[in-house]
């Protein structure tokens, strides 16, 4: 009968023994996932991880020499017999001064061993090198709930001032960070609410966005890619799903993505219109599961390739259905939060538009920037990020609705901003 019980008890034992692996394998051995710090693309996350280790084995040292004594100790003098064979307690010593000084000498040894290069990286990953000043490039992040915004300072795209007069300003993006690869890059650190927190694992991180606070980090990324990045304070109810994505490029594709985005809002040509592909299509039927992952596994795979695909214009467009959509953005009050520099739209609220057809994502970084996702973000904001402006205090506060149709040519008008 209880030899029967043991097999089950075994693999009880085995089962427990593998769920508490779990975290384990996935946390360590997952190790180029798209927010893993060990895998490091850039000089900064690589000094970091350096330290990590560092820090790491002289623990690990400390562990086993501990661990031995214990081991030892706990063998050697453990109780030979019954308790009542010994009913004096123990005589006490006073210690060895020798073995207690080198104890102390060593603990100062190991946390200076550790120190001096942490203090090194502190001072590292603070500001661009000196020597790479001169050719480090400038963007300022700043932190809203829940999206983040990207000013590029020192360019100047085209728009129109207050008298509508012809006029040059710094141009700015949301939740894609655009870079060039291999040159170092400062961040400044902003925020317009409460306190979040900038990290991009694979680049450097993570340095808060404080409210009446200037702070800055830098990082390069060794050469293009696509890195994924996260807010990593907790900021509200959709902190979970502030994200945003990092694309390095080489000099020449970042040189023509800088000209693109200077640009006025790009203008569908009547005669691209193909009646034979209407675009309007019956999105709204579909039903959207709350949190639902938003990117598809092909977009997953090869995301930088996917970014630039979506940098080319649309091989045919309904110019009739994006102008309906054009003007349904100003009479729903889309304008009143968004810029659409061209367009004469200039609210600051949310992410400024002028090129989000060129995104790769939309709502912070959280679902693929493609039609179905498109026209669920619009129909059900706070389905996709709970507390969301435009949801609280939007348009849907406003009881403003939208009929499938408006929806679809909002989407049109949205897809043809490249
Ligand atoms: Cu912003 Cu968490």
């Amino acid at each position: 009968m209880r030899l029967s019980h043991t097999p089950l008890r075994l693999s009880v034992v085995a089962r427990l023994a593998a769920l508490a692996g779990l975290p384990l394998l996935s946390g360590c051995f997952w190790l180029d996932g798209p927010q893993s710090t060990f895998d490091p693309n850039g000089p900064v996350a690589r000094h970091q991880q350096d330290l990590f280790y560092l820090t790491c084995w002289v623990c690990l040292v400390i562990f086993v020499i501990v661990g031995s004594v214990l081991a030892y100790a706990m063998l050697k003098f453990r109780a030979k017999g019954e308790a009542k064979d010994f009913p004096d307690p123990v005589e006490h010593g006073h210690g060895n001064p020798l073995v207690e000084i080198s104890l102390i000498g060593a603990s100062v040894l190991a946390l200076v061993v550790i120190a001096i290069p942490t203090f090194k990286e502190i001072w590292y990953s603070f500001d661009v090198p000196v020597e790479d000043k001169p050719n480090a490039y400038e963007v300022t992040a700043t932190g809203y709930q829940w999206w983040f915004k990207f000013d590029y300072p020192n360019e100047a795209a085209q728009t129109v001032d207050m008298t509508g007069k012809a006029a040059t300003a710094p141009f700015s993006t949301a939740n894609e960070l655009v870079i060039p690869a291999g040159r170092p890059v400062k961040i400044n650190l902003r925020t317009v609410d409460v306190i979040h927190s900038f990290w991009i694992p694979k680049l450097a991180g993570k340095v808060d966005m404080m409210p009446n606070r200037a702070n800055h980090l830098w990082v390069e990324a060794d050469k293009p890619g696509y890195f994924w990045g996260q807010c990593a304070e907790f900021c509200g109810e959709s902190h979970a799903v502030m994200r945003f994505r990092v694309i390095a490029l080489g000099p020449r594709e970042f040189n023509d993505w800088v000209s693109a985005q200077m640009l006025p809002a790009r203008k569908a040509a009547a005669a691209e219109a193909s009646p034979a592909a209407p675009r309007a299509q019956l999105a709204s039927y579909r039903t959207f599961r709350r949190n639902e992952a938003g990117t598809s596994d092909a977009f997953d795979a090869a995301p930088l390739d996917s970014w630039r695909e979506m940098q080319k214009a649309p091989a045919a467009e309904d110019a009739a259905l994006i102008a309906k959509g054009r003007q349904l953005f100003s009479t729903k009050t889309c304008a009143t939060c968004h810029t659409i520099r061209g367009d004469g739209y200039i609210g600051v609220v949310g992410p400024e538009l002028t090129h989000v057809g060129s995104r790769s994502t939309i709502a912070a970084g959280l679902l693929q920037n493609n039609r179905d996702e498109l026209h669920r973000w619009i129909h059900a904001p706070n389905e996709v990020k709970p507390g969301n402006t435009m949801w609280v205090k939007g348009y849907v506060a406003n009881g403003i609705k939208l009929t499938p149709e408006d929806e679809d040519a909002l989407v049109n008008y949205l897809e043809s901003l490249k």
